[in-house]
């Protein structure tokens, strides 16, 4: 039987700012059945023809960790400003609660790589179209993109398929 992986997550509620209802994956990480599950129902669900897993900063990082080597594919990193060490490329987008900047390597994309990219949430969708728009600059292909969270209220994940690119998520908070 599958695990209720919803059940898993832990709702903070004003974290970080006054009415917003933060979905804690936290709690689903420290379960080893249902972490395991959530990294094998993402890859189930992925494009499978894929080069690199693409991992936002800070949560990502954890779950293209886990899909990439089920997928034989590596790891890149998409940081916040100003912790990659070599020269980096990047674009600046608006949060559900602030702002940030995302950053990649340059030469981290081989010209026309297939990438996957993995996020725990989507929610504006602010986040991953930056992402997607850094791939593309460096000569990528986003092949498709893989969440743990959809908070379909905020118009993410509908902004991101409306572009084009398949999208994946395994639950949804309203
Ligand atoms: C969260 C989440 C996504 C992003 C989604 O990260 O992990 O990356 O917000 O929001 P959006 O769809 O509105 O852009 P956060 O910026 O809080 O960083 P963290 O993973 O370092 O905590
Ligand atoms: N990132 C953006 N919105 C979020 C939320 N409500 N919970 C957790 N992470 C988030």
């Amino acid at each position: 039987m599958s695990i209720d992986l919803k059940s898993l997550i832990r709702t903070i509620p004003d974290y970080p700012k006054p009415g917003i209802r933060f979905r804690d994956i936290s709690t689903l990480l420290t379960d080893a059945a249902g972490f395991t599950e959530a990294i094998e129902r993402m890859v189930s669900g992925a494009p499978h023809d894929i080069d690199l897993v693409a991992g936002i900063e800070a949560r990502g990082f954890l779950f293209a960790g886990g899909i990439a080597p089920k997928l034989s594919a590596g790891v890149l990193m998409l940081r916040k400003a100003g912790k990659l060490p070599g020269p980096a490329m990047g674009t600046d987008y608006a949060l559900e609660y602030g702002a940030d900047r995302l950053e990649m390597h340059e030469g981290a994309v081989p010209r026309g790589a297939r990438v996957l990219l993995v996020d725990d949430l989507i929610a504006t969708g602010g986040t991953a179209i930056a992402a997607t728009k850094l791939i593309e600059q460096a000569g990528g292909v986003c092949a498709g993109a893989s969440f743990l969270i959809d908070l379909p209220d905020l118009g993410g994940a509908a902004r991101l398929r409306d572009s084009g690119l398949r999208v994946q998520s395994l639950i949804d908070f309203e």
